[in-house]
C-alpha cells in the first residue's frame, strides 16, 4: 500500500488550496454529512479560495454507512462527471472518511481521495491508515477495501466543534496508542483530562505523536497480517460492550466501548502475558474516572461472550485477542477461554465500585 501524505496543523489555513493544486486533479468533489455540511464546510471554502468544487452530502450516522448511500455517491460523482484524475475529498468523522473512502477505492476502479477528519476519533483513527468501507447485512465494516487517501489533512481547529464526549471518545483510542507504543507517552495521556482543548499546542502535539504510532504500524503492515492487530488492543470486549449497548436507550459512543474494553483486556493481559499490575490499576482508574461505568451483571455474561465468539478478527472457533506483556510490548493472537473471559468481567464490575 502506497504511504499516506499525512499533515497535521492548527488551523486550515491554505493548506486545503495547496493539497488540490499539488497535484493534476481535473475536478474536486467534496463529501461532507449533514453536520459537517453545517458546520465544517463553510471553513473549508473559505479555505479552498476560489477553487470551484461539487459538493456532495449524505445523512449522518452510522446507520447510513450503508450500500444505498454509497449508490448515492457514486451517482454524483458519474453525474457530476468525475474521471480517474478528479480527488473526491471527505470532510467528516470515520463514517465519512470510511464511505468516501470506498466510493473512490471503488468509483471507475479507484479514484484518489483526500481525507479531513472532523472528530478526534476519524483524526487518529479511522482517517489514517487505508481502511475504508461500509456496514452490511447489519455486521460492521462486513464490506471494503484497503485503500490509502493521498492525503490526510488533520486540523485541530475543528476539534473547537465537539462536545466533551466525542473528546473522550477520541482520547480513547490516543490512550490505547499510548499503551502500545512508550510508557512516556502513556504517562504523558494519564495527566491530561481527555476532553479538554484548553491547550491547544500540547493536545496537537499528543495527536501527531498517536497518528505517528499508527502510521509506523501501519507502514509496516498495511493489510493487518500482523502488527497491524495491535491496533484492536481493547476492540475484542469493546467491540462486544458496544454491540451490547446498541438497542439500549444509551448506545455507547465506539471511544467509551474502547475504554471499558481495555480494562478487561489489560486485566486479561495481566493474567495471561504478565502485564504489571501498577499499571493495570493505574489505567483502570482512569478510564473510571473519565469513561464512567457501564452497567451490566453477571446474568449478562453468556450474551457479551457470544458477541465476542462473533468477532470477525476470529479463526477456528477462539476468540482472538490483541494482549501486552508490558506497556508497549505486544502480544499478539492471544485467547483466553469462558471462565477468564468471565474473570475479566468480574474485574471491570469491581473496580466501578
Ligand atoms: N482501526 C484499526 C486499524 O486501522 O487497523
Amino acid at each position: 500500500m502506497e504511504k499516506q501524505d499525512i499533515r497535521i496543523c492548527c488551523s486550515l489555513g491554505d493548506e486545503p488550496a495547496r493539497i488540490v493544486r499539488s497535484k493534476d486533479y481535473d475536478r474536486l468533489f467534496i463529501l461532507t454529512d449533514e453536520n459537517t455540511e453545517l458546520h465544517s464546510l463553510p471553513l473549508l471554502k473559505e479555505a479552498l479560495q476560489d477553487i470551484p468544487f461539487t459538493p456532495v452530502s449524505i445523512p449522518a450516522g452510522d446507520l447510513h454507512k450503508n450500500i444505498d448511500t454509497l449508490s448515492s455517491v457514486w451517482t454524483a460523482l458519474s453525474q457530476g462527471g468525475a474521471s480517474r484524475k478528479s480527488l473526491l475529498l471527505n470532510l467528516g468523522g470515520g463514517m465519512v472518511t470510511d464511505l468516501g473512502g470506498f466510493a473512490a477505492a471503488t468509483f471507475k476502479r479507484g479514484i484518489r481521495y483526500a481525507n479531513l477528519p472532523t472528530t478526534l476519533l476519524s483524526m487518529v483513527d479511522a482517517a489514517v491508515g487505508g481502511k475504508t468501507g461500509i456496514n452490511f447485512c447489519g455486521l460492521k465494516n462486513e464490506v471494503g477495501a484497503f485503500c490509502p487517501a493521498d492525503t490526510v489533512l488533520i486540523c485541530t481547529q475543528f476539534l473547537h466543534t465537539l462536545d466533551r464526549r466525542n473528546l473522550a471518545s477520541g482520547y480513547a483510542e490516543m490512550l490505547k496508542h499510548g499503551l502500545i507504543s512508550t510508557r512516556a507517552h502513556w504517562a504523558e495521556l494519564l495527566k491530561r483530562q481527555p476532553g479538554d482543548t484548553s491547550d491547544a499546542g500540547q493536545l496537537t502535539r499528543l495527536i501527531e505523536e498517536s497518528v505517528r504510532i499508527k502510521e509506523r504500524i501501519v507502514s509496516q503492515d498495511p493489510y493487518e497480517k500482523g502488527l497491524r492487530k495491535a491496533l484492536n488492543l481493547g476492540h475484542t470486549v469493546g467491540h462486544a460492550f458496544e454491540s451490547f449497548t446498541f438497542h439500549t436507550d444509551h448506545p455507547a459512543l465506539h471511544g467509551y466501548a474502547v475504554a471499558w474494553g481495555l480494562v478487561c483486556e489489560l486485566y486479561l493481559s495481566a493474567r495471561l502475558t504478565g502485564f504489571p499490575t501498577e499499571a493495570l490499576h493505574q489505567t483502570t482508574r482512569f478510564i473510571h474516572e473519565h469513561w464512567g461505568h457501564l452497567t451490566f451483571s453477571c446474568d449478562d455474561y453468556p450474551a457479551l461472550y457470544s458477541l465476542m465468539l462473533h468477532d470477525k478478527k476470529n479463526t477456528g472457533g477462539t476468540i482472538n485477542f490483541t494482549l501486552l506483556r508490558d506497556i508497549g510490548d505486544i502480544a499478539l493472537n492471544q485467547t483466553a477461554g469462558r471462565d477468564l473471559i468471565y474473570e475479566a468481567l468480574d474485574y471491570y464490575r469491581e473496580t466501578c465500585e
